[in-house]
């Protein structure tokens, strides 16, 4: 085998290595408030627990380790304002309503004609799903908005997000090549008015059938019914339960350091400076990149020149890329000025090289 095609394959298998943790979770075994749990979970944690996804959802259930609790709480609580938010967690940030809708009353949305329209989620409506394989597929049954995506999730992945405009007229066209062109169909677009303590946009919501129903008027947080497949329900937020707090993987050191300093102090206080060897990870690290005092914060990612490469700390070698332009080469004169990776804290958040001498904030990770 020639050294090249050795070296591709080399790449293949590398590169195809699956994701670790990003939260871990820990149940506190004492009754509290929503807002005691809150602050024990800030003072000893990162917060109250945060869920994005059911994966999120499995491993806090599998947290709960004492068989006879029932209810716990988790960090979601109502606030005075409604957001429309995707199904699957993202943020909604292009829109594409009908003019004059939404008209403020309903809480689901629909797309007709490729624009969009606010109706009662009891409506029963067709639905588009996400696939992993096939990307969108067309489920040619009528379901109120709740039971659609519960459907989505159980046999694909969720209801489908229309993020822009080309995603838009992937949708007009599966609509249309199943002749419903002029009927409303549900996306994954729902409004609430729920936000979590830690401030994450995610908008995974998990409530069993029938909740949030503000039962008496007072019912403003929300807590896992763990006997009832780990659906969730909304309750007052004074009475008292154990709680799962979540601990997010990366923290941001405000502190200028350079790269060696910043890697002995990671070391020392927590694990490493963070590798970013997935989008998913470099989600998170824009996430918390914005609490930074520098322009750019260094990671755990250095140029090995005799090997004309970069390498993450955790031994994997640059397979997702977020380089900016002109950048991740390695420099001429490599051995000269060593440079290290940093990621900007501003704009486009895209990683730079930098003589490692410079003094900047850095991000460890925690576990
Ligand atoms: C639109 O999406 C398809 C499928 O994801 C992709 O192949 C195509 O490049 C996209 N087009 C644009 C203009 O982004
Ligand atoms: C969260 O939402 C806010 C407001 O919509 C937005 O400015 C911010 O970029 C979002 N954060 C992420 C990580 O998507
Ligand atoms: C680190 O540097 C930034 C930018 O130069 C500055 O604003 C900040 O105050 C510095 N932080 C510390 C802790 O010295
Ligand atoms: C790396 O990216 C920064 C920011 O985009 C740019 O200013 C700089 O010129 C790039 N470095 C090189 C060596 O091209």
């Amino acid at each position: 085998m020639n050294q090249t095609l050795f070296f591709i394959l080399l790449l293949i298998a590398v590169c195809s290595v699956s994701e670790c943790v990003q939260r871990q979770y820990h149940f506190i075994n004492e009754m509290k408030t929503w807002t005691e749990a809150q602050r024990y979970c800030r003072e000893n944690y990162t917060d109250l627990a945060t869920t994005d996804d059911m994966n999120n959802m499995n491993e806090l259930n599998k947290s709960v380790n004492d068989g006879s609790v029932q209810y716990v709480w988790i960090g979601l609580k109502k606030t005075g304002r409604d957001e429309w938010h995707w199904s699957s967690g993202e943020p909604a940030l292009y829109l594409n309503w009908e003019p004059g809708q939404p008209d403020g009353r309903d809480e689901c949305a629909v797309m007709l004609n490729g624009e969009w329209y606010d109706l009662p989620c009891s409506d029963t409506r067709h639905f588009i799903c996400t696939n992993t394989n096939t990307g969108l597929v067309f489920v040619n049954q009528m379901m109120n908005w709740r039971d659609a995506q519960s459907y989505c999730r159980q046999n694909h992945i969720d209801l489908v997000s229309v993020r822009n405009q080309n995603e838009s007229q992937q949708v007009q066209k599966i609509i249309s090549d199943n002749h419903l062109s002029g009927s409303y169909v549900w996306i994954g677009l729902f409004r609430d008015s729920w936000q979590w303590s830690d401030q994450s946009n995610s908008s995974f919501r998990y409530w069993r059938s029938g909740q949030p129903d503000n039962y008496g008027g007072v019912e403003g947080c929300t807590m896992i019914l763990l006997n009832a497949v780990g659906q969730w329900n909304d309750i007052s937020c004074t009475n008292q339960y154990p709680f799962v707090c979540h601990e997010d993987k990366l923290i941001v050191i405000r502190e200028n350091l350079t790269w060696a300093e910043a890697l002995s102090y990671c070391r020392q206080n927590h694990v490493d400076l963070v590798s970013v060897h997935s989008e998913e990870i470099q989600r998170r690290v824009m996430n918390v990149v914005k609490r930074a005092s520098t322009a750019a914060v260094w990671l755990g990612l250095h140029n090995y020149c005799i090997m004309n490469m970069w390498i993450w700390l955790s031994g994997e070698i640059v397979c997702y890329q977020n380089w900016a332009p002109g950048n991740g080469t390695t420099p001429e004169n490599c051995k000269l000025e060593k440079r290290k990776g940093a990621v900007q804290s501003g704009g486009d958040q895209r990683w730079i090289s930098l003589p490692e001498s410079h003094k900047l904030n850095f991000i460890c990770s925690r576990y």
